[in-house]
């Protein structure tokens, strides 16, 4: 239970919300589990079936929209026409908009979106396949292209009640196996704290089928898992199969180990920012699992804040976090990615880093940070666009604000402020963005390369 839901359920805590006018935020489905009630499919004309066959693959039920059209409108109490409401509400609702290339067909989302968000239930999703821009041609295509990314926005904001909204735009030949991966993780309350994001999905240069324990069998490598969000994640590869090597500072190794040892992985006491880090990792992987062992996954997620204004802001503090942030990642990649040596990146490796709602819209005292993090974006882009050739993929998330420490010592109003300001209304906790990351490092998502999904709410920075 996060801090916020703690204050809210306390007896004080709910009459002084009470007296502030606050509400207490949505409680979000999370984990393995998808919508309670019906996914609604609806295909626009010219939709090219992917999102269909994908559901198929889920063995996901769909139901037909209701379509707001004049004839398909009853009184509501006051005696004012609405759209025909749906008998069970909605657990999701899957627009296929991937034939839609003029201004005139954006009705059709309009048409099946009205009645569906007003009955979708509690955490329920809308999920919108278009065509990117990539694969469309002339203007009124690409405009009526981003036109569909401004629907995702403006709807993820207007949604109540922890229900998100999320854009897949599929570039040319993209089919049902290389979409799978991507309807699950919406679906499901994985991606709960994602919402009013777009991202691409293409044709994976290697196909595996989805699987409930995707990393069984393979060597996950998790840094800075002492705690927070990355021992979030070690739980969560963890849970889903891999063998997971934890990384961390010597002086975080109590709980490291404890860490390791409740999930059956091994720890590595390692400060990243040592220049033979990468060959310590590999030596570490060879070790503890076999020479010819390879690493499926390394989730770059350590990371420090020295925040001070600018006009503050010395040398040191400027050099460590950009050190720890950035350098160290580009560093251990470029060992683990060179000559093939034993415990080093396997042939379809999954390469993941950690940016942030700062390194996207900046924030004040942060310059240092916000440096490190979008360089983090710009690394990951340029990295799986120089390994197009290689089955291996880049990807990285950049979470909003998530309850742990480093957000702890965030001062109190500031910090009710950040919490508060996205469209869920709360926090986001550390398995949120855990989640993003299994869902990037899963083998059967090798059509989900190059991409910065934030885990943030649809926080307004930077929104
Ligand atoms: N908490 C948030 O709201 C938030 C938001 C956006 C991004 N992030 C990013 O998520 C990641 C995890 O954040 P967190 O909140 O869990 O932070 P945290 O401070 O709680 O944990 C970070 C971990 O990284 C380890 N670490 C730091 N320097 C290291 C080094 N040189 N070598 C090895 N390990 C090192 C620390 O010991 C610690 O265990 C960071 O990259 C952070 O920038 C966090």
């Amino acid at each position: 239970m996060s801090v916020l839901e703690t204050l809210f359920n306390s007896p004080l805590g709910q009459l002084v919300a009470k007296q502030a006018g606050l509400k207490p935020p949505p409680k979000l489905r999370r984990g393995r589990v998808l919508p309670t009630g019906p996914v609604v499919l609806a295909e626009l004309p010219g939709a090219d079936g992917a999102a269909r066959a994908a559901l198929g693959l889920l063995d996901v039920e769909t139901a037909d929209p209701i379509a707001d059209v004049a004839e398909n409108r009853i009184a509501d109490d006051r005696g004012r026409q609405v759209p025909r409401p749906y008998t069970t509400p909605p657990g999701a609702v899957v627009v296929d908009a991937t034939g839609v290339r003029t201004i005139a067909e954006l009705e059709g989302l309009r048409q099946v979106l009205r009645p569906a968000v007003r009955s979708l239930e509690r955490s329920g999703r809308v999920i919108i396949v278009a065509t990117d821009a990539s694969a469309v041609e002339g203007l009124e295509a690409h405009a009526v292209a981003q036109g569909i990314d401004g629907i995702n926005r403006t709807v993820a904001k207007e949604l109540r009640a922890g229900s998100t909204s999320n854009l897949l735009f599929l570039r040319g030949d993209t089919g049902a196996d290389d979409l799978v991966s991507t309807m699950s993780f919406l679906l499901e309350g994985r991606s709960a704290f994602v919402s009013g994001q777009t991202w691409r999905v293409g044709p994976a240069k290697a196909l595996h089928a989805l699987d409930d324990r995707p990393f069984e069998g393979r060597v996950v490598v998790v840094t800075g898992a002492a705690r927070g969000i990355g021992t979030a994640i070690a739980e969560v590869f963890a849970r889903d199969g891999a063998s997971v090597v934890a990384i961390d500072v010597p002086a975080g190794g109590d709980s490291l180990a404890q860490v390791a040892n409740r999930i059956g992985g091994s720890a590595l006491q390692l400060d990243i920012t040592a220049a033979d880090a990468g060959e310590r990792i590999a030596a570490h992987v060879a070790r503890v699992h076999g020479a010819d062992a390879r690493i499926w996954a390394i989730v770059h997620n350590a990371g420090i804040t020295r925040d001070k204004m600018l006009a503050n802001l010395d040398e040191k503090l400027w050099g460590q976090v950009l050190e720890v942030n950035l350098a160290a990642e580009i560093r251990i990649n470029d060992y683990l990615l060179g000559d093939v040596v034993p415990g080093g990146f396997g042939d379809e490796a999954r390469i993941v880093g950690i940016a942030s709602t700062s390194g996207v819209a900046g924030n004040k005292g942060q310059t240092n940070y916000a440096a490190s993090k979008a360089g983090v974006m710009g690394y990951t882009w340029e990295l799986s666009r120089q390994l197009a050739d290689r089955p291996i993929t880049a990807g990285a998330v950049a979470p909003g604000f998530i309850e742990t420490e480093m957000t702890g010592a965030i001062p109190f109003v500031q910090r009710e402020i950040f919490r508060r300001t996205n469209s869920l209304g709360q926090g986001g906790r550390p398995v949120d963005v855990a989640e993003t990351l299994a869902y990037l490092c899963s083998p059967a998502s090798g059509g989900v390369d190059g991409q910065v999904i934030r885990v943030c709410g649809q926080n307004l920075v930077g929104a």
